[in-house]
């Protein structure tokens, strides 16, 4: 790994809002005095009632509980909306760019955006939505989408947004799990060209969701879709009637703001709840701080509104900071590989957060198509959700950045809710591939496989000693899950799921899942999804998933499969079982490859040894370890045998 050190650059340090001596200063406090830290920090919330404590958590079996100013009563949604419209009521909040750069954008600002969601807020309460209640959100990336959830916000109802690239199956799975009875859909979504059938997909999810009663349509792309009577219901037709005046619901700080299902390295994927206050503070704050973000500023994230950075980094982070946040429909190379940056031109943004497979994705297309753009606007770079290799964070600060931008790779997850490990652009020296130091409140920790803290500088489990504000709660309807998929492992710490480095100056560097969970371009997929989707097909009689490394998607998807005794293996069934896990999961889930195998390597206890299928994956097949518990040491040898590459 590249040992290259990038000090910051001396204007940053002096503007920024922290500088290196502000950050070790607001650090110290932090984890010294979290209470006194966090008392202060929650006052850029609006608070409708005071909070009277700060902080009651405990990681440990015997009074485990995650609570954050308890008693403060709030309303997200009025925090990113209402409390601007005297002093920025004019300024652009959602700066929206279509797929296709022939089409109009569109620029809302904090008045009407205010506007839609009282009106769509109006229309949720006409269908009967309440406090409490799970609204399910499968759109695509139009402004529409953040007017659902901020709409959700302001009455009380929980948001969960399935990404419009999931199948009817997965979007099914999740309305079922979380109780859903309205869904919010699109007729269309538009991507690169080319449109996804969302309604048509909803049509195939209700046929397993009998709770449904609502669907809200809004058309993009004018597509004539059948809408069920009485059930199906047209966005902008409904909403117009609907009053701009909606009060916003007075919420305890610890009241469900929204679930979003995530992968994890066993069963179904589980729903990650988030509360609303310990996330308002969490999303702005490291928003304000890593960003550098001052009002005015044009800030772009890359991300689609179906993760949680689109959550925390498209829409409430930046509309809670009074910022002009960039909202893009389409992909990073349609019509052509200089998209992002003719957007960055067109726009003026200043600081641009993408992620690092659209990067590896970008860079193999050459330089000319970023050195052909401008980009002088750009002031700072940012990266999330899988490991930057070093090649590409020089490409991205050299011919992106012109050497002139500081990059933030961030490392987060869905359950920390925002940015937890990551520089600040005034005050952290960069490496590229790490992440470098803590956020403030953060308590990172390196432990071996038996949960001893390792010191200075090593290898290990990454885990988080203490609770942060924007910790997810629970896994919905699930609690015991929850403590046992992440305070399980290491006795009264939170666990990650990452395995990490730490160099002598205290850097971290994430290496990577160790669990069995695969990052696919920036795409958490549990191996266990996959293996349970391959299972369903008639002719499987088993199957074990892996990760592989690949050049643009960090990672891709290994498929070892058995088939059924009198089935032939052969390649229209490869194509067959590749079609049949897209349609099961969807498109992101796509096997890279698929190698038939007569059996899998188990124990004489019966347990697949996945150890040595992920070596097969990583092709690093030379010491394969202790084989000497298999039952059939001859399956070893077919599989290595006949391992297969990528394309
Ligand atoms: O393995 C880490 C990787 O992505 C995982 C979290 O995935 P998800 O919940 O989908 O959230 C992605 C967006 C925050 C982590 O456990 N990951 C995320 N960011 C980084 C990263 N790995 C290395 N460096 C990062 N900056």
């Amino acid at each position: 790994m590249s040992e290259a050190l990038y000090p910051v650059p001396a204007q940053w340090a002096q503007d920024a809002l922290v500088d290196d001596a502000g950050y070790q200063a607001m650090y110290n406090r932090s984890v010294e005095d979290p209470e006194g830290f966090w008392r202060e920090a929650a006052q850029r919330i609006d608070w409708i009632e005071p909070f009277v404590t700060v902080k009651q958590t405990s990681f440990h079996e015997a009074d485990f509980g995650i609570k954050w100013f308890a008693e403060g009563s709030l309303n997200l949604c009025a925090n990113a909306l209402d409390r601007h419209l005297a002093e920025r009521g004019d300024t652009v909040a959602i700066l929206w760019e279509p797929d296709d750069p022939a089409d109009p954008e569109r620029r809302i600002t904090y008045r009407q955006l205010h506007e839609d969601v009282c009106r769509f807020a109006n229309l949720l309460k006409s269908r009967g939505v309440k406090k409490g209640d799970r609204v399910t959100i499968y759109l695509p990336m139009v402004p529409e989408a953040a007017v659902a959830m901020l709409a959700c916000a302001r009455i009380g109802a929980i948001h969960s947004i399935v990404f419009a690239g999931f199948s009817p199956e997965a979007l099914a799975g999740r309305i079922v799990d979380c109780d859903s009875t309205i869904v919010l859909t699109a007729d269309e979504g538009l991507r690169g060209g080319k449109k996804v059938p969302l309604k048509a997909n909803v049509d195939a999810a209700l046929a397993h969701c009998p709770a449904v009663d609502t669907v809200i349509v809004y058309r993009r792309t004018g597509a004539d879709v059948p809408m069920a009577p009485g059930r199906d219901v047209d966005w902008a037709g409904e909403v117009t009637a609907q009053s701009a005046d909606c009060p916003p619901e007075a919420m305890n700080a610890e009241d469900p703001l929204f679930i979003l299902y995530t992968s994890g390295s066993t069963g179904k994927p589980k729903g990650v709840l988030h509360t609303t206050g310990g996330y308002a503070v969490w999303a702005a704050m490291t928003h304000e701080y890593v960003f550098d973000y001052r009002p005015g500023q044009i800030y772009w994230c890359a991300a689609d509104v179906g993760w949680v950075t689109g959550h925390s980094y498209v829409v409430y982070g930046p509309l809670m900071n009074g910022a002009t946040t960039v909202m893009f429909e389409g992909v990073p190379n349609f019509p052509d590989p200089s998209r992002f940056w003719q957007v960055v031109d067109k726009f003026g943004v200043e600081i641009f957060y993408g992620a690092p497979t659209a990067l590896r994705a970008l860079m193999r297309e050459g330089d000319d198509w970023v050195t052909r753009t401008s980009r002088k606007s750009l002031r700072l770079l940012g990266s999330v959700g899988e490991p930057i290799n070093p090649e590409a964070w020089e490409w991205y600060h050299k011919v992106v950045g012109e050497r002139r931008c500081p990059i933030v790779d961030t490392w987060w997850q869905t359950e920390t809710g925002g940015i937890m490990i990551t520089p600040l652009p005034g005050a952290t020296a960069l490496k590229p591939g790490s992440a470098t130091r803590p956020f403030f409140g953060v308590q990172p920790a390196l432990v071996d496989t038996e949960g001893n803290f390792l010191e200075g500088a090593t290898d290990g489990c990454l885990v988080i000693k203490d609770s942060w504000p924007g910790q997810m709660r629970t896994v919905w309807g699930d609690h015991e899950r929850f403590f046992q998929t992440y305070f399980s492992t290491f006795k009264g710490l939170y666990f990650t799921g990452d395995g990490c480095r730490r160099d002598a100056d205290g850097y971290y560097w994430i290496t990577g899942r160790i669990d069995d969970v695969i990052n696919v371009s920036g795409h958490r997929m549990g191996t266990a999804e996959i293996e349970s989707a391959l299972v369903a097909h008639a002719k499987v009689a088993e199957a074990a998933v892996v990760g592989m490394p690949h050049d643009i998607k960090g990672q891709g998807i290994y498929a070892f499969v058995t088939t059924n005794a009198n089935v032939e293996p052969d390649e229209a069934l490869r194509k067959e079982l590749v079609q049949w896990v897209r349609h099961e999961i969807g498109p992101i889930a796509t096997p890279d490859v698929i190698q038939f195998a007569p059996g899998l390597p188990k124990t004489r206890s019966g347990k697949i040894m996945r150890r040595i299928l992920r070596k097969i994956g990583e092709n690093d097949v030379s010491n394969l370890g202790d084989t000497s518990t298999l039952a059939d040491p001859s399956v070893v040898d077919h599989l290595l045998a006949n391992r297969l590459q990528l394309n």
